[in-house]
C-alpha cells in the first residue's frame, strides 16, 4: 500500500513519539485545530495539514543532532537553540518528504517566532499551537480561543502580546522577526 504524505508523516510521528505521548497529543491537537480553523476561514486545508504535522517533528532530537541538521541545511547555528527544532523540521519537510511549497515550509520554520510576512498558514499554525485542546490549558490559551474563530489577526495579536510579556518576565530577547511583526499588527 502506498501511503500519501499526510499518512506517512503521521506514521512516522507515531513511531518517533512512542515515549512522548504528551507531545504526540499536542501535535495531533494542533493538526485538528488547524483543520478546523482552515475550514472555518475557507483556507487551503492541505497546507495546514502538512505544516501542523511537521511543526514539532524534531522537537526531541538531541542538541548534537539538531546542530548536525542545521549545518547540513546551511542554517545559522548562532540563532537561539530554542528555534532549532523549527528550522530542522522545515529542513526535513524538504529533504525527507519532498515538500516544496514555500507557505508550508515557512510556516514550519517560523512557527515559534512569527514573521513580518505572515501567511494564513503561519497564522493558523501559531494560533493552533497555543489553542489546541489536547494539552494547552494556559490562561493565554483561553484568551486566544475566545477570538480564534472571529479573527485570525486578533487571536494572533493576543498570543504576541503574551509573548512580549513572557519575554520581559523571564528576561529573554524576542526574535527580530517577532519584534518586526508586532510593529505591523
Ligand atoms: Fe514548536
Ligand atoms: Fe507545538
Amino acid at each position: 500500500m502506498i501511503l500519501n504524505l499526510e499518512d506517512q508523516i503521521k506514521a512516522a510521528l507515531k513511531v518517533n513519539y512512542v515515549d512522548k505521548s504528551k507531545r504526540y497529543m499536542h501535535i495531533m491537537g494542533v493538526y485538528e485545530k488547524s483543520i478546523k480553523l482552515s475550514e472555518h476561514y475557507k483556507k487551503d486545508t492541505n497546507k495546514v495539514i502538512l505544516a501542523s504535522l511537521m511543526h514539532d517533528y524534531t522537537k526531541y532530537l538531541s542538541k548534537e543532532k539538531q546542530i548536525e541538521l542545521m549545518q547540513e541545511a546551511n542554517y545559522d547555528t548562532s540563532i537561539s537553540s530554542n528555534l532549532y527544532h523549527a528550522y530542522t523540521a522545515e529542513y526535513l519537510a524538504k529533504s525527507l518528504y519532498g515538500i516544496k511549497d514555500k507557505e508550508i515550509l515557512n510556516a514550519i520554520k517560523y512557527h515559534p517566532t512569527g514573521h513580518p510576512k505572515m501567511t494564513d498558514t503561519l497564522k493558523i499554525l501559531m494560533i493552533a499551537d497555543i489553542t489546541e485542546e489536547n494539552t494547552r490549558d494556559y490562561q493565554v490559551s483561553k484568551e486566544v480561543r475566545k477570538y480564534e474563530f472571529i479573527s485570525l489577526d486578533k487571536a494572533l495579536k493576543i498570543k504576541l502580546e503574551y509573548m512580549v510579556k513572557d519575554a520581559k518576565k523571564r528576561n529573554y530577547e524576542l526574535s527580530d522577526y517577532t519584534k518586526e511583526l508586532i510593529k505591523e499588527l
